[in-house]
Protein backbone atom coordinates (compact mmCIF):
# COMPACT_ATOMS: atom_id res chain seq x y z
CA UNK A 1 0.00 0.00 0.00
CA UNK A 2 1.79 3.10 -0.99
CA UNK A 3 2.86 5.62 1.85
CA UNK A 4 2.67 8.89 0.10
CA UNK A 5 -0.43 11.11 0.86
CA UNK A 6 -2.87 11.33 -2.30
CA UNK A 7 -4.67 14.14 -3.36
CA UNK A 8 -8.39 14.12 -4.72
CA UNK A 9 -10.48 16.92 -5.75
CA UNK A 10 -13.80 18.33 -6.14
CA UNK A 11 -14.69 20.08 -9.33
CA UNK A 12 -18.01 22.37 -9.24
CA UNK A 13 -16.42 25.44 -7.57
CA UNK A 14 -12.98 23.67 -6.95
CA UNK A 15 -11.76 23.49 -10.32
CA UNK A 16 -14.39 24.71 -12.80
CA UNK A 17 -15.74 28.07 -12.31
CA UNK A 18 -20.10 27.55 -12.30
CA UNK A 19 -20.51 31.15 -12.68
CA UNK A 20 -20.48 30.53 -16.37
CA UNK A 21 -24.01 29.23 -15.82
CA UNK A 22 -25.26 33.08 -14.67
CA UNK A 23 -23.79 34.65 -17.81
CA UNK A 24 -26.14 31.72 -19.91
CA UNK A 25 -29.01 32.57 -17.60
CA UNK A 26 -28.63 36.31 -18.91
CA UNK A 27 -29.82 35.42 -22.68
CA UNK A 28 -32.91 34.51 -20.58
CA UNK A 29 -33.34 37.59 -17.75
CA UNK A 30 -31.94 40.25 -16.23
CA UNK A 31 -28.09 40.04 -14.91
CA UNK A 32 -29.70 40.44 -11.19
CA UNK A 33 -32.24 37.33 -12.04
CA UNK A 34 -29.84 35.11 -13.77
CA UNK A 35 -27.37 35.76 -10.59
CA UNK A 36 -29.81 34.77 -8.36
CA UNK A 37 -31.37 31.42 -10.15
CA UNK A 38 -27.96 30.46 -10.79
CA UNK A 39 -27.47 30.80 -6.82
CA UNK A 40 -30.94 29.23 -6.23
CA UNK A 41 -30.08 26.21 -9.07
CA UNK A 42 -26.74 25.54 -7.32
CA UNK A 43 -28.07 25.40 -3.43
CA UNK A 44 -30.94 23.16 -4.71
CA UNK A 45 -28.58 20.95 -6.86
CA UNK A 46 -27.19 20.24 -3.67
CA UNK A 47 -29.88 20.34 -1.29
CA UNK A 48 -31.75 17.18 -3.65
CA UNK A 49 -28.62 15.45 -3.36
CA UNK A 50 -27.88 15.39 0.42
CA UNK A 51 -31.81 14.86 0.75
CA UNK A 52 -32.17 11.71 -1.69
CA UNK A 53 -29.00 10.33 0.85
CA UNK A 54 -30.80 11.00 3.81
CA UNK A 55 -33.55 8.70 2.46
CA UNK A 56 -31.19 6.11 1.57
CA UNK A 57 -32.25 6.62 -2.13
CA UNK A 58 -30.60 7.62 -5.29
CA UNK A 59 -30.86 9.30 -8.73
CA UNK A 60 -27.59 11.01 -10.55
CA UNK A 61 -26.64 14.24 -9.90
CA UNK A 62 -27.83 15.05 -14.10
CA UNK A 63 -31.37 14.35 -12.30
CA UNK A 64 -30.87 16.62 -9.33
CA UNK A 65 -29.39 19.45 -12.02
CA UNK A 66 -32.66 18.94 -14.10
CA UNK A 67 -34.78 19.16 -11.02
CA UNK A 68 -32.87 22.09 -9.36
CA UNK A 69 -32.88 24.59 -12.14
CA UNK A 70 -36.62 23.87 -12.75
CA UNK A 71 -37.19 24.90 -9.13
CA UNK A 72 -34.48 28.09 -9.37
CA UNK A 73 -36.77 28.85 -12.17
CA UNK A 74 -40.14 28.44 -10.89
CA UNK A 75 -39.38 30.64 -7.78
CA UNK A 76 -38.83 33.67 -9.79
CA UNK A 77 -41.41 32.32 -12.20
CA UNK A 78 -39.24 32.51 -14.98
CA UNK A 79 -40.47 30.39 -18.10
CA UNK A 80 -37.69 29.22 -20.04
CA UNK A 81 -38.23 26.44 -23.71
CA UNK A 82 -37.38 22.73 -22.71
CA UNK A 83 -34.73 23.10 -25.52
CA UNK A 84 -33.33 26.63 -23.85
CA UNK A 85 -33.10 24.43 -20.47
CA UNK A 86 -31.53 21.83 -22.18
CA UNK A 87 -28.97 23.89 -23.45
CA UNK A 88 -28.33 25.36 -20.31
CA UNK A 89 -27.76 22.10 -18.19
CA UNK A 90 -25.28 21.31 -21.45
CA UNK A 91 -23.76 24.53 -20.34
CA UNK A 92 -22.86 22.91 -16.99
CA UNK A 93 -20.74 20.36 -18.57
CA UNK A 94 -18.50 22.99 -20.53
CA UNK A 95 -17.95 25.74 -17.96
CA UNK A 96 -14.68 27.45 -17.79
CA UNK A 97 -11.46 26.17 -15.45
CA UNK A 98 -10.46 28.34 -12.64
CA UNK A 99 -6.92 30.19 -13.88
CA UNK A 100 -5.27 28.57 -10.73
CA UNK A 101 -6.22 25.05 -11.78
CA UNK A 102 -3.73 24.08 -14.61
CA UNK A 103 -0.76 25.12 -13.40
CA UNK A 104 -1.09 24.39 -9.72
CA UNK A 105 -1.99 20.70 -10.92
CA UNK A 106 0.80 20.17 -13.04
CA UNK A 107 3.39 22.03 -9.99
CA UNK A 108 1.78 18.97 -7.86
CA UNK A 109 2.72 16.57 -10.53
CA UNK A 110 5.49 17.70 -11.03
CA UNK A 111 6.79 17.21 -7.27
CA UNK A 112 4.98 13.13 -7.62
CA UNK A 113 2.25 13.93 -6.08
CA UNK A 114 -0.62 11.24 -7.13
CA UNK A 115 -4.06 13.27 -8.00
CA UNK A 116 -7.48 11.98 -8.55
CA UNK A 117 -11.03 13.44 -8.76
CA UNK A 118 -13.78 12.94 -5.94
CA UNK A 119 -17.19 14.37 -7.23
CA UNK A 120 -21.08 14.06 -6.81
CA UNK A 121 -21.05 14.88 -10.57
CA UNK A 122 -22.29 12.07 -12.92
CA UNK A 123 -19.72 10.00 -14.88
CA UNK A 124 -20.75 11.64 -18.28
CA UNK A 125 -20.53 14.73 -16.13
CA UNK A 126 -17.09 14.20 -15.32
CA UNK A 127 -16.39 13.11 -18.72
CA UNK A 128 -17.40 16.12 -20.40
CA UNK A 129 -16.28 18.62 -17.95
CA UNK A 130 -12.39 17.02 -18.00
CA UNK A 131 -12.39 16.53 -21.81
CA UNK A 132 -13.92 20.69 -22.11
CA UNK A 133 -11.35 22.22 -19.57
CA UNK A 134 -8.62 19.56 -20.65
CA UNK A 135 -8.02 18.58 -17.06
CA UNK A 136 -8.66 15.06 -17.63
CA UNK A 137 -4.60 14.44 -17.72
CA UNK A 138 -3.56 15.26 -14.61
CA UNK A 139 -5.69 12.43 -12.27
CA UNK A 140 -4.61 9.04 -11.83
CA UNK A 141 -8.26 8.23 -11.12
CA UNK A 142 -11.76 9.91 -11.77
CA UNK A 143 -14.38 9.09 -9.17
CA UNK A 144 -17.74 9.51 -9.34
CA UNK A 145 -20.15 9.14 -6.31
CA UNK A 146 -22.29 7.34 -8.99
CA UNK A 147 -19.98 4.35 -8.30
CA UNK A 148 -21.16 4.34 -4.82
CA UNK A 149 -25.06 5.84 -5.20
CA UNK A 150 -24.23 8.29 -2.12
CA UNK A 151 -23.62 11.70 -2.30
CA UNK A 152 -21.01 13.72 -0.67
CA UNK A 153 -20.58 14.64 3.13
CA UNK A 154 -21.82 10.78 3.47
CA UNK A 155 -18.78 9.14 4.65
CA UNK A 156 -19.33 6.13 1.40
CA UNK A 157 -18.07 8.23 -1.32
CA UNK A 158 -14.57 9.02 0.84
CA UNK A 159 -14.04 5.66 1.85
CA UNK A 160 -14.58 4.63 -1.30
CA UNK A 161 -11.46 6.78 -2.65
CA UNK A 162 -9.53 5.41 -0.75
CA UNK A 163 -10.04 1.92 -1.55
CA UNK A 164 -9.72 3.09 -5.22
CA UNK A 165 -6.34 4.54 -4.49
CA UNK A 166 -5.12 1.82 -2.68
CA UNK A 167 -5.02 3.80 0.69
CA UNK A 168 -5.87 4.04 4.12
CA UNK A 169 -8.51 6.63 4.60
CA UNK A 170 -5.57 9.10 6.65
CA UNK A 171 -3.70 9.31 3.50
CA UNK A 172 -6.00 10.98 1.71
CA UNK A 173 -6.55 14.35 1.43
CA UNK A 174 -9.61 16.14 0.29
CA UNK A 175 -8.89 19.10 -1.75
CA UNK A 176 -12.70 21.28 -2.19
CA UNK A 177 -13.90 25.16 -1.86
CA UNK A 178 -16.85 23.31 -0.38
CA UNK A 179 -16.92 23.25 3.59
CA UNK A 180 -19.68 20.67 3.36
CA UNK A 181 -17.32 18.35 1.50
CA UNK A 182 -14.56 19.30 3.85
CA UNK A 183 -16.39 18.65 7.22
CA UNK A 184 -17.72 15.16 5.29
CA UNK A 185 -14.61 14.21 4.41
CA UNK A 186 -12.81 14.91 8.09
CA UNK A 187 -15.66 13.21 9.49
CA UNK A 188 -14.90 10.11 7.65
CA UNK A 189 -10.77 9.65 8.35
CA UNK A 190 -9.77 11.67 5.40
CA UNK A 191 -7.02 14.75 5.87
CA UNK A 192 -8.48 17.87 3.32
CA UNK A 193 -7.55 21.51 2.20
CA UNK A 194 -10.38 24.27 1.78
CA UNK A 195 -9.93 26.36 -1.30
CA UNK A 196 -11.61 29.34 0.58
CA UNK A 197 -12.16 31.65 -3.06
CA UNK A 198 -15.27 33.40 -1.98
CA UNK A 199 -13.50 34.58 1.67
CA UNK A 200 -16.54 33.46 2.96
CA UNK A 201 -17.62 31.88 6.56
CA UNK A 202 -16.96 28.06 6.82
CA UNK A 203 -20.35 25.91 7.99
CA UNK A 204 -21.36 26.31 11.33
CA UNK A 205 -21.30 22.84 11.73
CA UNK A 206 -17.74 22.36 11.65
CA UNK A 207 -14.60 24.20 11.81
CA UNK A 208 -11.69 24.99 9.05
CA UNK A 209 -9.04 21.81 8.42
CA UNK A 210 -5.42 22.53 8.77
CA UNK A 211 -4.98 23.69 5.41
CA UNK A 212 -6.61 27.12 4.39
CA UNK A 213 -5.60 28.74 1.44
CA UNK A 214 -7.48 31.48 -1.15
CA UNK A 215 -6.09 29.62 -4.08
CA UNK A 216 -5.13 26.27 -6.04
CA UNK A 217 -1.66 28.12 -6.29
CA UNK A 218 -0.94 28.35 -2.86
CA UNK A 219 -1.47 23.98 -2.45
CA UNK A 220 2.18 22.88 -3.21
CA UNK A 221 3.71 25.35 -0.89
CA UNK A 222 0.97 24.46 2.00
CA UNK A 223 1.78 21.12 1.58
CA UNK A 224 5.50 21.49 1.78
CA UNK A 225 7.37 20.11 4.87
CA UNK A 226 8.02 23.53 6.00
CA UNK A 227 4.30 23.61 6.82
CA UNK A 228 4.39 20.21 8.07
CA UNK A 229 1.85 18.82 5.75
CA UNK A 230 3.95 17.18 3.37
CA UNK A 231 3.84 13.24 3.33
C1 LIG B 1 -18.65 18.15 -6.43
O1 LIG B 1 -18.00 18.47 -7.45
C2 LIG B 1 -20.82 19.04 -5.78
O2 LIG B 1 -18.96 20.49 -6.03
C3 LIG B 1 -19.38 19.22 -5.65
O3 LIG B 1 -18.75 17.01 -5.99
Amino acid sequence: MPSSEALVFDVYGTLVDPIGVARELEEWMPPADAAEVARIWRQKQLDISFRLTAMGRYEDFGWCTRKALDHALAVLDKKVENSDKESLIARYDNLEPFPDAAPALQALLDRGRVLAILSNGAPAMLDAILDATGLRRYFAEVISVDEVRAFKPCPRPYHHAAIRLNRTTSRVRLVSCNSFDIIGAESAGLRAAWIDRSGGAFEPDGSPPDIVIRSLTDLLTALTPETGHED
